[in-house]
């Protein structure tokens, strides 16, 4: 087990992070602004908070401000004083909030989850949650199904297509509890049993999972360092007569590739030519981390596309809302699978992403502190794991590394061992394979991200030094973020 110390949070971070707190009264709007840091992980777990006086002195308020700051998180249980040592943050019932078993190998108690490519929630969507609570009155007549989505969602949703230079009709649009749900209403709706469908490997491999099990038979095909290629694309396309083609043109998880404008005008193509429907997977696509301006929707070349959305990466993952953007003509298609499954997404859930992207498809302190992650994480892999290789993803939340010896699952149980949790590149193999990389995601804190570097540094001294073993057949596990 790695040993843990508590780490010190100063008076002038502190202050940067609670900056602009609500003041009426100040002390509740301090702790306020306090705890949601806490709890989104802005303040790590388990860190000693700066002493009242230094605080009152960096935030200039008075003494009794912070005083009274400090007591209410510590009667809420997100802070505890330790006599004689200062006060520490925490959070309330403290294990219950560790992710969620499911997603993790081993026990969740310290591990470090480098697993789950999806951020904590961004400053404000605490805010986003009490106005939306305002909102919910106008429905609570109604008996609270939607199954195409809310009407204020999808046209906030339809909205940002169009702000992307793609006409779309609030109609088109339906609202699931998360992309990869839409991935399997697609799937559904769109392949029969034995039906072909190509998809990129190595990819998200949940959604493959849920194309596979709606019936379809997956042909792979691989997406390498250089990205797609365009000639294998198309005379796979000819040779095999697919009935949907999955791919995840933007930040591709785990690669980080964007597809070029002229890449997908090729690719729509040689799909029109040989008569495949595209499921388009953007869950990463407004993470554009450089200030760069994306290609234009995948949907703008090949117009029967089917778009799959997410709020999980751009806003957070908790919200469990993703959405399906259909051609008129297969909406109703759509909205027949999706019946058999689920009735519609939570209203509130709905009404607080509405709210959101009102602001925005991503708001701009999101992006500041994956962009400030990324940094750390990229120059720590290159300082600390010289000899492993990437391309430098221009935004998404991963990186994929190639180790210079395949033995990316003996990486990854020796990382657990050290109390990390990553997920190996056979994981994301469609076919197998894929040892020699492993993906890393930088939607962590900094602090985290900078305690688990040289634990990796560590495991890959153990894993990597016996040379290449055969790869492992099949996945340990599928599940992942
Ligand atoms: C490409 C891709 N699609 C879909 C998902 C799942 O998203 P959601 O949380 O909206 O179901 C993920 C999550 O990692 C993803 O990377």
């Amino acid at each position: 087990m790695a040993q843990t110390t508590s780490p010190v949070l100063s008076a002038a971070r502190v202050a940067t992070t609670v900056a602009g707190f609500d003041r009426s009264p100040a002390y509740a709007g301090l702790a306020e602004a306090l705890i949601e840091a806490i709890g989104d992980g802005r303040l790590g777990h388990g860190a000693r908070l700066p002493s009242e006086r230094d605080l009152t002195t960096a935030l200039g308020v008075s003494r009794t401000t912070v005083t009274r700051a400090y007591a209410m998180l510590r009667e809420q249980g997100y802070a505890q004083a330790r006599h004689g040592s200062g006060t520490y943050t925490r959070l309330p019932h403290g294990r219950s909030h560790a992710p969620d078993r499911v997603l993790l190998p081993s026990d969740a108690e310290g591990v470090i989850d480098l697993t789950c490519a999806a951020a904590s929630a961004p400053p404000g969507l605490l805010a986003a949650f009490t106005e939306a609570a305002a909102d919910l009155p106008a429905y609570l007549g109604g008996h609270g199904y939607f199954p195409a989505g809310l009407p204020p969602l999808q046209e906030a949703i339809a909205a940002t297509y169009e702000a992307r230079g793609l006409p779309t009709r609030p109609d088109q649009i339906i609202v699931t509890p998360g992309a990869l749900s839409a991935a399997a209403i697609v799937a559904r709706a769109l392949t029969g049993r034995g039906s072909r469908v190509l998809v990129e490997s190595p990819v998200y491999p949940n959604a493959t999972e849920s194309i596979r099990s709606a019936g379809a038979r997956l042909v792979p095909l691989p997406v390498d360092a250089e990205g797609w290629d365009l000639e294998a694309i198309g005379s796979t396309l000819r040779q095999v007569r697919a009935a949907a083609a999955y791919l995840v043109p933007d930040f591709q998880n785990p690669t980080g590739h964007v597809m070029t404008a002229d890449q997908r005008a090729a690719y729509a193509a040689h799909l029109r030519a040989a008569g495949t429907v595209a499921i388009v997977d953007e869950a990463h696509q407004a993470l554009a981390l450089d200030g760069q301006e994306m290609p234009p929707p995948f949907a703008a070349f090949a117009p029967g596309t089917v778009t799959l959305g997410s709020a999980s990466k751009s806003f957070w993952g908790g919200l469990r809302l993703g959405w399906i953007r259909a051609p008129r003509e297969l909406v109703d298609d759509v909205v027949a699978a999706r019946l058999v499954l689920d009735l519609g997404a939570p209203v509130l859930e709905q009404l607080v992403l509405a709210r959101l992207l009102a602001r925005g498809p991503v708001l701009p302190e999101h992006l500041a502190r994956l962009r400030a992650q990324r940094g750390v994480l990229l120059d720590g892999l290159a300082e600390q794991l010289p000899d492993w290789t990437f391309h430098r993803p221009g935004g998404g939340l991963a990186v994929w590394c190639r180790l210079p010896r395949a033995r990316a699952t003996a990486l990854a149980r020796e990382a657990e061992r050290r109390d990390v949790a990553l997920t190996a590149g056979p994981v994301f193999a469609v076919a197998g394979g894929l040892d020699r990389f492993v993906r890393i995601p930088w939607a962590r804190p900094v602090d985290d991200l900078r305690a688990a570097l040289p634990r990796l540094a560590e495991a890959w001294a153990a894993a990597g030094a016996d040379g290449d073993r055969p790869v492992p057949r099949g996945r340990d596990r599928v599940l992942v973020a």
